[in-house]
C-alpha cells in the first residue's frame, strides 16, 4: 500500500504533468560555460545561468579550489564556533567586504541562508521588517521565520512603490528598529531597485536598508560591485546579502555585509551559524579567486554589458518586446505557464536552453522565458541562439 504522502503528491504531479506545468530536469556532462554538453542533446548554448562573469569554469577559479583542497581538505567537519572557521573563511569575508564596500562581512553556506538569518536574528518583538512586494523567495520565508521566532511586526509595499513604502514607515513611528528590504536586482523582471531613494527615504525615517545584491554583485556598476555602484553610492547601504553562486564563480554560499557590530551578533546569534556547517574551503577558495579575478578585470563587466546590449536590441529588432531594463536578465512575458514550458521546449530543440517560469514563480498569467546573458558569450553564440529565437517566435505566432 502506499504511503499517506505519496498518496497526497502522486496526483498533483499527475496533474503538473497533464497542464503543461512539470520542470524535467536536463542533466549537463560539462562545465557551466556560454555552451555546455547537455545529456541526450550535445552542445546546447546555455542562455539561462546565472554565471554572468564567465568564471565557473575559469582556470584561476578552478585552480584555487584545488589548491584549497590540498591545503585544507574537503570539509570543515564543524560549525563555524566549535571548530569549523578557517583562515580561508576570514580572507574571503575580507574579500567580500572590500568588494560591496562595508566594515565587515559573514559568510553563509547560501545566499538563501544570509536572507534568513538577517531579519530573524537582528530584529525582535519591538520591530518592524517592511518588504518589496517582487522580493526574492528566500526574503519572503527569511521574513516569516522572524516572524515566528521574533514576533516582529511584517509589512510588504508595492513593487517599487516608494511613497507606500513612505506611507508604511510613517505609520510605524513606534516600532524600534525599521527594516526595510529589497532585491538590488529582481531576479525575474531584471529591474534594479531605487537605490538612491531608498536610501533617502530610509534616513529620512531612520530605518535601516537591506539590499540582496545577489543578481548584481559582479554584474552592476563599472566594476561590478554591484547595485550601489550602479548608482554612486557604494558605503551607503547599512546591510548587503548576496550570494557567491551566481557571477562569483557559482559554487555556492552567500554572506551578509554589514558593520563589524551586525556581523560579529550574527557570528554570535544567527541560527544557520551556529547549527550549520560552514563553506567548504573549496568553494571559499574558488569564491575568492573569483572576487580577485573581478577586481582585476573589469573589462570582463564591461563586455557583459555589450553583450546584454547587443542582445536586447536583437530581440527587440526581432519583434519581441522583452521586459525594459539594462539588467542581463532579458525576460520575454507569454502568459500561461504551458505556454512559457512549450517555448523553453522548442527552443531547446533548437539548441539554446533558456528557462520558462510559471506561477508560482512569477504571479498568475506572467509566464515568461527569461533570457540571461553572460560576458562568456560570444556574437556567435549570441547570433546563433537569435536565429532559434527567430524561428520560434514566428512558429508561435509572437512576432
Ligand atoms: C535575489 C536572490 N537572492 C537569493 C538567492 C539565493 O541564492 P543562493 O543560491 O546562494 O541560496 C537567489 C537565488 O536564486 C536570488 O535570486
Amino acid at each position: 500500500m502506499t504511503n499517506p504522502l505519496d498518496q497526497r503528491v502522486a496526483p498533483e504531479l499527475e496533474q503538473f504533468i497533464r497542464e503543461g506545468t512539470y520542470k524535467r530536469l536536463n542533466f549537463l556532462d560539462s562545465p557551466q560555460g556560454a555552451r555546455v554538453r547537455m545529456e541526450g542533446r550535445g552542445e546546447v548554448i546555455i542562455l539561462s545561468s546565472n554565471n554572468y562573469l564567465g568564471l565557473a569554469n575559469e582556470s584561476s577559479v578552478v585552480a584555487a579550489g584545488k589548491e584549497a583542497l590540498d591545503r585544507f581538505g574537503a570539509g570543515t567537519a564543524s560549525v563555524r564556533f566549535i571548530c569549523g572557521t578557517f583562515t580561508i573563511h576570514r580572507a574571503l569575508e575580507a574579500a567580500c567586504a572590500r568588494l560591496v564596500g562595508t566594515p565587515a562581512a559573514l559568510s553563509f553556506m547560501s545566499a538563501w541562508n544570509a536572507n534568513e538569518a538577517v531579519p530573524g536574528t537582528l530584529l525582535t518583538e519591538h520591530d518592524l521588517i517592511i518588504s518589496d512586494q517582487l522580493n526574492h523567495a528566500s526574503i519572503i520565508d527569511g521574513i516569516r521565520l522572524a516572524k515566528a521566532i521574533t514576533k516582529c511586526q511584517t509589512a510588504v509595499y508595492q513593487h517599487g512603490d516608494l511613497a507606500d513604502l513612505d506611507a508604511k514607515l510613517a505609520a510605524a513611528r513606534d516600532r524600534r528598529v525599521k527594516m526595510v528590504v529589497t532585491d538590488g536586482v529582481f531576479s525575474m523582471e531584471g529591474a534594479i531597485a531605487k537605490l538612491p531613494d531608498l536610501i533617502e527615504l530610509c534616513g529620512r525615517h531612520q530605518a535601516v536598508l537591506v539590499v540582496d545584491d545577489s543578481h548584481a554583485t559582479g554584474v552592476l556598476g563599472n566594476t561590478g560591485r554591484g547595485t550601489a555602484e550602479h548608482f554612486g553610492v557604494v558605503g551607503e547601504v547599512d546591510i548587503i546579502t548576496s550570494t557567491l553562486g551566481k557571477a562569483l564563480g557559482g559554487a555556492a554560499g552567500g554572506f551578509v555585509a554589514a558593520s563589524a557590530a551586525v556581523c560579529d551578533y550574527l557570528t554570535q546569534r544567527a541560527r544557520p551559524q551556529l547549527f550549520s556547517n560552514a563553506l567548504p574551503p573549496t568553494v571559499a577558495a574558488s569564491s575568492m579567486a573569483s572576487i580577485e579575478y573581478l577586481e582585476a578585470h573589469p573589462e570582463r563587466v564591461t563586455a557583459l554589458r555589450d553583450n546584454t546590449r547587443y542582445f536586447r536590441d536583437q530581440l527587440l529588432g526581432l519583434g519581441f518586446a522583452p521586459l525594459p531594463g539594462e539588467t542581463p536578465i532579458i525576460p520575454v512575458i507569454l502568459g500561461e505557464t504551458a505556454a512559457a514550458i512549450r517555448m523553453s521546449d522548442l527552443l531547446l530543440g533548437e539548441g539554446v536552453f533558456v528557462t520558462g517560469f510559471g506561477h508560482p514563480v512569477v504571479p498568475q498569467g506572467q509566464a515568461r522565458v527569461r533570457c540571461q546573458i553572460s560576458a562568456a558569450h560570444t556574437r556567435e553564440d549570441l547570433d546563433q541562439a537569435l536565429v532559434a529565437f527567430r524561428k520560434i517566435g514566428r512558429q508561435l505566432r509572437l512576432i
